[in-house]
């Protein structure tokens, strides 16, 4: 197979990237990400040499581009996106453009080239926050922030080229991701690298927010089953099943890496913080036979030594965005 990988060099794009191209030795991979700030080619340099991956620097909304990718391939998954909601709420404009005109161009050109398969990654975000129980497929969008309504947005559009257009459109939604690779803007991270350095650990509001923990590994497996054997026009949740408070979540940090519960901070509530996030996952389970398997601690542990070990990787980032580092050590303001 010829697949396309769209933000391929982001966080979980990468991962997937190196989980197929090991999986399957005759697959081969173009990798087509614009490289924002989120985007590394530090994260794909074990593969600079594989000849049976393609990288091209280039935009998901540039149809040119896109045509030009789409023409050397038989599927696509699209994991490019802008991706942190704080960012969508300072300004919505590039989520806007990358995750709904972005989506919207690749799909017209999936259609054009007639691609056997188009999965199209989405987030349990867009379902919104619940108290208590989970989403299934079947539950309305009800998304908070810029970013999860963008990401609403594609979905919908994505939806509509299977039902109109027949482009073999499959849509995965899952829960929060960790692993090695992730940008340090996101909350495990960024807290391991701070306890690391020492620093406070900037907790917002009272720290009781809920989210499902996935190992980005577990994501890929799921998002393979579902490139292989998912049925067109389908929505598959995919959840780590691991609930934790930002604050549980946080004394486990500093826990595993032996530092003071002094480090935590707590800081202005995120605007519109969504409280709850969970997915039922019956779906997938059921139908494709995945579950997760990682167990949450042993795999945030190895998350941990990951970043221990590649404290080039993110000293490079921080470095790169100082300013940006000192705003989130010292609060949101
Ligand atoms: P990331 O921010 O780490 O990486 C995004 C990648 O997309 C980067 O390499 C970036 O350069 C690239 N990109 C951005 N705009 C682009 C454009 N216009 N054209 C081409 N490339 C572009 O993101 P991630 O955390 O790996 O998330 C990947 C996908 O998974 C996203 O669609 C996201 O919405 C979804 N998702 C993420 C999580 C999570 O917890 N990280 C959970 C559920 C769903
Ligand atoms: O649920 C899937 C989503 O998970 C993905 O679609 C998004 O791309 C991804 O960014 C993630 O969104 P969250 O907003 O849940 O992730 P984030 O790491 O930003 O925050 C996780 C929780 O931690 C959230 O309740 C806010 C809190 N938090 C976050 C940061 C960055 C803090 O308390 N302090 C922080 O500094």
């Amino acid at each position: 197979m010829k697949l396309l990988v769209t933000g391929g060099a982001g966080f979980i794009g990468s991962n997937f990237v190196r989980y197929i191209l090991k999986k399957y030795p005759s697959y081969r991979i173009v990798n087509l990400d614009k490289l924002t700030y989120a985007g590394n080619r530090g994260n794909i340099s074990d593969l600079n040499a594989n000849p049976r991956h393609e990288f091209i620097r280039g935009d998901i909304a540039d149809r040119t581009t896109v045509d030009e990718a789409m023409a050397k391939v038989d599927a696509a998954v699209n994991f490019a996106a802008e991706t942190h909601v704080d960012r969508s709420i300072a300004s919505a404009t590039a989520f806007i453009k990358t995750n709904i005109s972005g989506t919207h161009t690749l799909l017209e050109s999936a259609r054009k080239h007639r691609l056997s398969r188009f999965v199209h990654i989405s987030t349990d975000e867009v379902y919104g926050s619940i108290p208590r129980g989970s989403f299934t497929e079947k539950s309305g969008l009800n998304p908070s922030s810029p970013y999860s309504s963008s990401k609403a947005g594609a979905d919908l559009i994505a939806r509509s080229y299977f039902i109109t257009h027949k482009v073999p459109v499959i849509i995965t939604r899952s829960s929060n991701n960790f692993g090695p690779f992730q940008y340090p803007e996101k909350v495990i991270p960024l807290f391991v690298i701070n306890a690391l350095e020492d620093k406070p650990l900037p907790l917002y509001g009272n720290g009781l927010n809920v989210r499902d923990w996935l190992y980005v590994l577990d994501n890929c497996e799921a998002i393979d089953k579902v490139l292989h054997k998912g049925k067109d026009g389908e929505i598959y949740n995919i959840g780590g099943s691991t609930h934790l408070s930002n604050v549980e979540l946080t004394k486990k940090i500093l826990e595993m890496l032996g530092k003071s519960s002094k480090l935590i901070k707590k800081v202005d509530d995120r605007p519109a913080h969504d409280f709850r996030y969970a997915v039922n996952c019956t779906k997938i389970a059921n139908d494709l036979g995945w579950r997760p398997r990682a167990i949450f601690d042993e795999a945030l542990a190895a998350t941990i030594t990951w970043y221990e070990i590649n404290k080039p990787w993110w000293k490079k980032i921080i470095n790169n965005n100082y300013r940006e580092y000192y705003r989130k050590q010292y609060g949101r303001a």
